[in-house]
């Protein structure tokens, strides 16, 4: 699924490397991002959906998606009295296949002129489907919620100052088992990899129901990991640490809210949009993509990166179990950003993304 803009480019450069490594793959090609609203009504075709029923991983490099109104002005004539309503397809995605664990590595790879330190190994595991944001929202807010809310000692403080027009509330909705269900992924991360701790970035002291049950929650899940040790910090906190001593953590685990936040300050910290790797991952299915979006300002000129492309590849090759295509893709990369002898815009370069890819290919 190479999507849109730049989404083409740093796939058809990522299948440059995994032709190199002689990946025994069939690879089938599902229509998704903006065109598809435009003359389907719809980013995320049915057709798409079924054929992602019989797969075994997924790429997906970026769509593009517009404010409302321009939306609406971009759909085919025939459409436009349809009402229809844009929907992003990777939240629809990460519902439909229920892919509830949102991998995120941050690794300095030696050599790289945009890393903050070179000693930083970070993987941040983001809860995926609920929290913040599962789209539980009123405004105005309806007299009936009102009314239920009237038995809370809090709320009255708001219905005293303003109307109900004037209030936006948006539910934040954890379970059980998805609060376990991500502190495993990472303690399973910290198991096979080695990670000597996992660390749960919350905000128990103040959001006491949430964030208590997610630590709550990691405290139990914790007791079945001897060894491994649990660390507890806030979000707030955790975002001065990781400026501060990056180099002391390993395995983050969070909420869908906190985890976005603290997976861009990780990625940020070893060189930004053009390394950034994230799988969102469910019982069968797992989606893999990089951070960065479409770049329509450099779509189909092959200027960007095509790391963080082709190390989401590396992460869809080992959750696949082809761990030693994974472990030669990684260290192709790392050979070629320590030499620097082919480097895109963003590194200082002047190479292109394929020219880049090629690279990484010629040191498999
Ligand atoms: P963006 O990530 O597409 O690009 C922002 C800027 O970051 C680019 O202009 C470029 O300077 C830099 N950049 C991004 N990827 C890079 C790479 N691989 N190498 C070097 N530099 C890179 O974010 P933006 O501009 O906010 O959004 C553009 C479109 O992408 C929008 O339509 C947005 O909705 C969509 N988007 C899609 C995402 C997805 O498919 N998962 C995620 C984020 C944005
Ligand atoms: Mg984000």
């Amino acid at each position: 699924m190479p999507g849109d803009g730049i989404g083409n480019d740093v796939m058809e450069a990522t299948k440059i490397v995994l032709d190199q490594i002689e990946f025994d793959a069939e690879y089938v090609h599902a229509d998704i991002g903006w065109e598809f609203w435009c003359s389907e009504g719809e980013a995320l075709p049915e057709r798409t959906i079924e054929m992602l029923e019989n797969v075994d991983a997924s790429l997906f490099g970026a769509i593009t998606s517009k404010p409302k109104e321009e939306a609406q002005a971009e759909l085919a004539p025939e459409l436009k009295s349809k009402n229809l309503t844009y929907q992003s397809p990777i939240v629809r995605l990460r519902q439909h296949f229920n892919l509830a664990t949102n991998l995120r590595p941050c690794k300095a790879y030696p050599g790289n002129p945009l890393n903050y330190r070179e000693d930083i190994d970070l993987v941040v595991y983001r809860e995926n489907t609920e929290d913040l944001y599962v789209g539980v929202e009123y405004h105005p807010v309806p007299e009936s919620l009102s009314e239920e809310l009237s038995k809370h000692p809090k709320w009255a403080r708001f219905i005293e100052r303003a109307s109900l027009e004037d209030i936006a509330i948006s539910l934040r909705i954890n379970t059980r088992d998805g609060c376990r269900n991500i502190v495993k992924a990472a303690f399973e991360h910290a198991k096979t990899f080695g990670y000597p701790t996992v660390t749960i970035v919350e905000k128990p002291n103040v959001v006491r129901e949430t964030s208590g049950l997610m630590v709550r929650t990691a405290r139990e899940v914790a007791q079945e990991y001897p060894g491994i040790e649990l660390w507890e910090t806030n979000i707030d906190a955790m975002c001065m640490w990781l400026v501060k001593n990056p180099e002391q953590y390993g395995v983050l685990v969070s909420s869908n809210m906190f985890g976005d936040i603290v997976s861009d300050l990780c990625a940020q910290l070893v060189g930004g949009l053009g390394f950034a790797c994230s799988g969102n991952i469910g019982d069968k299915l797992g989606v893999f993509e990089p951070t960065h979006g479409s770049a329509p300002k450099y779509a189909g000129q092959y200027k960007t990166n095509p790391m963080a492309m082709i190390l989401t590849a590396k992460l869809m090759l080992e959750w696949l179990g082809e761990k030693s295509e994974a472990e030669r893709l990684e260290a192709a990369v790392a050979k070629t950003i320590l030499e620097g002898k082919s480097r895109t815009y963003d590194m200082g370069g002047t190479d292109s993304t394929l020219e880049v890819a090629e690279e990484v290919a010629r040191n498999l």
